[in-house]
């Protein structure tokens, strides 16, 4: 990765584009970011309507922003906007990070590898030869199947509600890996011999926080359980699958590392992920 070198010298700037914007935790993860590392920027939340998308991506070079991150709902169709699509992306249909480069502006999603390393740094170093089960089939999904079958797993099985859509996703990238999928009715057979199981539903959020994507007897004892969700930080399901002996494994690393990847995009720099995370967790607590 090659420093950009109007880092240091020019002011950075970044910010995230959405709607709504107004709780995101973007903006203090990546002030913490910019302070910790002393640069001198500042990172902005942009409440962005659809409607006014295509002008806005045109205003970060118009502005000389050095990037920005996109959120709901603008991650599939900003694409459109940009003038290049990094492959990741392009395979996943959605980009959350934009690099502007003299204005060149190009596309990636961090979201799938940020996740990816959260899970090797917090719970398990080494996915080569697991098997995994992930539920869901939704755009979170996509990202985060797309990055794993970077890591040589022996088996996706992609569980879904809607059997039809894990279906899809899992004919869609077999070229990658061994990937199938199947309805919720197959959650014990797939989960019978798992390594490792991924809830990328939105099934135990807040304010449903005592609901379980799947019924806590199907999980096996000993694996790793992993939870897309950050609100609440511990989910039923890692509740549950704690008194089952499991390895558990929050949402909150990924929101973390997908903004550590994209700061990294943005400035060459190693991201401080320490002082990233530090500032999330302050944001929460003063909150409630
Ligand atoms: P995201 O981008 O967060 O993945 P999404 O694309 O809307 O959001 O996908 C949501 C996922 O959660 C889907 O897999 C959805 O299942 P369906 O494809 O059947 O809709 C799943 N999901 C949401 N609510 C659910 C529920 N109450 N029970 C089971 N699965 C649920």
């Amino acid at each position: 990765m090659k420093v950009n070198p109007m880092i240091e010298r020019d002011y950075l700037l970044l910010g995230v584009m959405g709607d709504p914007i107004g709780h995101s935790k973007s903006p203090a993860m990546h002030h913490a970011a910019i302070t910790a590392l002393g640069l001198s920027g500042a990172y902005v939340p942009l409440h962005i309507r659809p409607e006014g998308l295509r002008d806005a991506i045109q205003a970060v070079k118009a502005l000389g922003f050095r990037g920005v991150n996109v959120t709901i709902p603008h991650k599939v169709e900003v694409m459109e906007y940009l003038d290049v699509v990094d492959e990741g992306a392009r395979r996943i249909g959605a980009v959350n990070t934009i690099v502007n480069d003299n204005g060149k502006l190009t596309g990636y999603n961090t979201d799938g590898i940020g996740y990816v390393r959260s899970l090797k740094d917090e719970a398990c170093p080494n996915l080569k030869g697991k098997r995994i089960v992930v539920f869901g089939a939704g755009g979170a999904a996509r990202g985060i199947i797309y990055a794993l079958t970077g890591e040589e797993p022996e088996k996706i099985s992609i569980v879904n509600r809607t059997s039809d859509k894990a279906l899809a996703l899992a004919e869609e990238l077999s070229s990658l890996a061994d990937l199938r999928g199947y309805g919720e009715d197959h959650a014990r057979e797939a989960l019978s011999d798992a390594d490792v199981l991924i809830n990328t539903t939105s099934v135990g959020m807040f304010p449903r926080v005592s609901e379980l994507p799947v019924p806590a007897e199907y999980i096996p004892e000993g694996i790793v359980v992993s939870d897309l969700i950050y609100n609440p930080l511990k989910t039923e399901l890692l509740r549950q699958s704690e008194l089952r002996q499991c390895t558990v494994h929050g949402g909150l690393g990924m929101f973390i590392n997908q903004g550590a990847y994209a700061f990294e995009y943005w400035t060459g720099l190693k991201a401080p992920v320490r002082a990233m995370k530090e500032a999330v967790l302050t944001s929460f607590r003063s909150e409630v």
